[in-house]
C-alpha cells in the first residue's frame, strides 16, 4: 500500500530530540519528506542520517525558532529546497518550574520567547505555504499542529507562566482554526501528559530534585508521534481538532 504521506512535505521544530525526533521519523516512515529544525545540529544530522538510511528524506535546519528570520528562513528553505510544505510540526518547547515569587525572569522570558514567539513566527511564515499546499497538494488538506500540553487545559501552582504560554497556544489554535479550516488547513492542538524526553533538564538543580521526587509514570516520545501520526494522516473530510493524552495513571 502507497504510503498516505508520499509526496508530502513536513516541517517539525524541535526535532533534535523527544517529541519532536519521534515524529519526525515516524512522518518519514508514511512517506513525507521531513525538514527538522532545531539548534543542536549533531543531532539533526543523526536523524537525518537514520530518516535517509530508511529511504526516507531529511533536510537539516540548523534554526533558533525564538528568531523571527531564522524561523522564516526554516520555512522558506523547506518549501525551496523540498517544494513544498504539507505539515508543520509547531512542536519546540521549554518548561521552567517552580515558585513565581523569586523566580527568575529570563526563565520566564525564555518560555515566553519560545513556547508563544518561536511557535507564532513558524505558524505566520507557514501559512500562506499550508494554504497554497491545501489547495493544489496531493491530499488538498494541509495540517498544522500545534504541541500545547495538559499544562495546557489545567493550571497549577508552580507552573504559572509554563501554564500561560501553553493556554495560550490552545487559545491561538483554536481561533487559527476557525479562521482556515474552510479552506482546508487544519489547526490541531496536541495536549501531552507526562512523557519521557529532555524537557524537565533545563530546571534549576533544586527544581529538578522536586520533579524527580515525583514517581510518575510517563509515556513514551514515540506515543505522542503516534497520536501525530492519526491527525495528518486522517482523510480531507476529518479534523482532530484537539488530543489530551496522559499516561493511565497520571490523575491530574
Ligand atoms: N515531555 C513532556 O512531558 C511534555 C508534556 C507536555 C507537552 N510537552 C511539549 O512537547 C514539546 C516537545 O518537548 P519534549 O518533551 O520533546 O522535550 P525536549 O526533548 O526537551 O525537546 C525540545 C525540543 O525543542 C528544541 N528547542 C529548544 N529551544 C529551541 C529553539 N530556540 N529553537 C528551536 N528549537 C528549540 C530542542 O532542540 P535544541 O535544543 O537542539 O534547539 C528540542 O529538540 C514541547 O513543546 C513541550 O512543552 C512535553
Amino acid at each position: 500500500m502507497k504510503p498516505v504521506l508520499e509526496n508530502t512535505v513536513a516541517l517539525v521544530t524541535g526535532a533534535s530530540s523527544g517529541i519532536g525526533a519521534a515524529t519526525a521519523a515516524a512522518l518519514a516512515a508514511q512517506g513525507a519528506a521531513v525538514a527538522l529544525a532545531a539548534r543542536r545540529r549533531d543531532r539533526l544530522d543523526t536523524l537525518a542520517a537514520d530518516i535517509r538510511d530508511q529511504g526516507g528524506t531529511a533536510l537539516v535546519l540548523e534554526t533558533d525558532v525564538t528568531d523571527g528570520q531564522q524561523a522564516a528562513a526554516a520555512v522558506e528553505r523547506t518549501v525551496a529546497e523540498l517544494g513544498r510544505l504539507d505539515t508543520l510540526i509547531n512542536n519546540a518547547g521549554v518548561m521552567l518550574l517552580g515558585p513565581a515569587v523569586g523566580a527568575p525572569l529570563s526563565e520566564w522570558q525564555r518560555m515566553v520567547e519560545l513556547n508563544v514567539l518561536g511557535l507564532l513566527y513558524c505558524a505566520h511564515a507557514a501559512l500562506p505555504h499550508l494554504l497554497r499546499a491545501a489547495e493544489d497538494g496531493p491530499r488538498q488538506v494541509a495540517d498544522m499542529v500545534n504541541i500545547s500540553s495538559v499544562a495546557g487545559r489545567v493550571a497549577r501552582s508552580g507552573s504559572g507562566v509554563y501554564n500561560l504560554t501553553k493556554h495560550g497556544v490552545g487559545a491561538f489554535s483554536e481561533s487559527l482554526r476557525q479562521e482556515v479550516t474552510g479552506r482546508y488547513v487544519r489547526v490541531s492542538v496536541v495536549e501531552p501528559g507526562a512523557t519521557a524526553t529532555e524537557l524537565a533538564g533545563h530546571n534549576r538543580p533544586e527544581i529538578l530534585e522536586m520533579i524527580r521526587a515525583r514517581p510518575e509514570r510517563r509515556m513514551e516520545a514515540a506515543d505522542i508521534a503516534d497520536a501525530i501520526m492519526y491527525i495528518v494522516t486522517r482523510p480531507r473530510h476529518v479534523a482532530v481538532n484537539e488530543m489530551l493524552i496522559r499516561p493511565t495513571e497520571q490523575e491530574r
